[in-house]
């Protein structure tokens, strides 16, 4: 796989018109976005990547053997940010998700060890109620004891049939032993070639 950094836009609108299919990775900062972007391309620093929270700050665009981009976007809900930049930020997902008509479907990760939160909650809301595709990738399942991680994810389900009549496609994710790589890269193209 063949995976290109093609430039970093601090607003949706610097962004240059769209040409191929793009999918996007969100969610809370540190939630591990940058992180298995580089695992699906398998590059180790192709996305930036910190322990630290709100690293990524831009639009950044890969291209993927030519033929349609991975969407590395800033995450949101990080408290230590000023209010400002945290509104900014919002705005620029906001703008970038309800205007990119060649987007296909973001993938909203969430940490496969916490409770659901609210924030990730109300953000699917958002996003159905906006008729914007997605699916759920619980990350760092390599951090979780093997026992643990089918029940949790059962919970997190439970939680959204609260609010859902159906669910999006669900995926597991490991950056450290590529867990999820071929799943979500199948998902990819299945719906590249839907979408043809
Ligand atoms: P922002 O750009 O700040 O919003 O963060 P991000 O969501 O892009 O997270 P990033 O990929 O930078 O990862 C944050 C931290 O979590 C880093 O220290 C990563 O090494 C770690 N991390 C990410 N994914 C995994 C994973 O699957 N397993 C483990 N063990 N650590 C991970
Ligand atoms: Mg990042």
């Amino acid at each position: 796989m063949k995976a290109e950094f093609k430039g970093s836009y601090p607003s949706n609108d610097l962004l240059p018109a769209g040409d191929f299919p793009e999918f996007a990775f969100i969610g809370r900062s540190n939630v591990g976005k940058s992180s298995l972007i580089n695992m699906l391309c398998e590059h180790r620093d192709l996305a930036k990547t910190s322990s630290k929270p709100g690293k990524t700050q831009h639009i950044a665009r890969f291209l993927i053997d030519g033929k349609w981009y991975l969407i590395d976007l800033p995450g949101y809900g990080y408290a230590k940010v000023s209010k400002s930049s945290r509104e900014i930020f919002g705005q620029m997902i906001q703008a970038y998700l309800l205007e990119r008509e060649i987007m296909f479907c973001v993938f909203v990760l969430i940490d496969s060890r916490l409770e659901p939160q609210k924030i990730d909650l109300e953000f699917m809301e958002w996003l159905g109620l906006s008729g914007i595709p997605f699916c759920i990738v619980f990350t760092k399942v390599d951090k979780l004891k093997p026992r643990d991680l089918e029940p949790n994810i059962e919970a997190y389900k439970t939680k959204l049939y609260e609010n859902w009549e159906e669910l999006p496609p669900i995926f597991i994710s490991s950056a450290e032993d590529k867990r999820g790589r071929d799943e979500i890269l199948s998902f990819i193209e299945k719906v590249r070639k839907d979408n043809q």
